[in-house]
């Protein structure tokens, strides 16, 4: 996790960031480190990451990568205004022992992919590219489904999809294209479906270790739903981040080893 020392909306690459919305960068790090200690209090190592000055976004750190059996596949950022992000998180991999692959092709890391059981998800139509899907493929050596994204509200994956455990998603249908959702409901015929309540709140942005959901606090919906699957949800408030267009899941890389 990365601290929103220099967060702010000074430009805006997707629909939630407003530039004329007034950002409250304390309230963002105490939101951030109410998040931080929520992991810690379930007994989840939290490694965090030095931010840099003129690197805003750098608070949402699943975009940086994805870390998956030693390897980190580090970031490509479609936007000039996060490109400076890679070189800085491709250090912290390095220095942690996960070896740094570059791709080609724009990806968002686990913005964009997600790991369910021995399989990644992985999002396109807004951000990473789908030849992107290919090159994580063969660097991972996974199988990887990729899933088109329709709705700008919802342009990473990480924003319409959530994985539970190692078999189990919760998803929201209308950001995704027919064929994405054919696909979805074939491969998880039990999935949890969220109404637009929760998912314009990024209620779906939300990190489990299985048994545990730390959730946007303003779903109550879907906690509801995830109360009645056997899940623990906890809400974790990050009004000030969702200002960026983030929340729970995108202020946090997981490391899969
Ligand atoms: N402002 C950031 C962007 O538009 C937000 C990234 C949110 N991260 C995520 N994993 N969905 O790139």
């Amino acid at each position: 996790m990365t601290p929103p020392t220099f967060f702010a909306v000074e430009y805006a690459i997707n629909p939630w960031m407003d530039t004329s919305t007034p950002v409250d960068v304390a309230r963002a790090v105490d939101q951030w480190q109410t998040l931080r200690d929520t992991y810690r209090r379930l007994g989840h190592t939290v490694d965090i990451v030095e931010p840099v000055p003129g690197l805003p976004d750098m608070v949402y750190a699943a975009n940086a990568g994805l870390i998956i059996n030693g390897t980190a596949i580090v970031a490509q950022f479609k936007h000039a205004e996060r490109q400076g992000e890679s070189a800085a998180y491709a250090a912290w991999m390095g220095q942690h022992g996960h070896r740094p692959v570059a791709t080609r092709h724009v990806n968002e890391g686990q913005g964009d992919l997600l790991v369910v059981g021995s399989t990644i998800l992985a999002g396109t139509g807004f951000r990473t590219q789908p030849q992107a899907h290919t090159e994580v493929a063969a660097i991972t050596g996974m199988p990887v489904v990729s899933l088109e994204l329709v709705d700008p509200r919802f342009y990473h994956l990480d924003t319409a999809l959530t994985v539970l455990d190692d078999t189990t998603i919760a998803y929201y249908p209308p950001a995704f294209t027919a064929a994405a959702r054919s696909r979805l409901r074939g491969l998880f015929p039990e999935a949890i479906e969220v109404a637009s309540t929760d998912a314009y709140v990024l209620g779906l942005n939300a990190v489990s270790d299985g048994k545990h959901v730390v959730y946007p606090a303003q779903a109550a919906g879907f906690a509801e739903q995830l109360y009645h699957a056997g899940f623990h949800p906890i809400g974790v408030d990050l009004a000030e981040l969702l200002k960026g267009g983030g929340s729970v899941k995108c202020c946090t890389l997981e490391v899969f080893s």
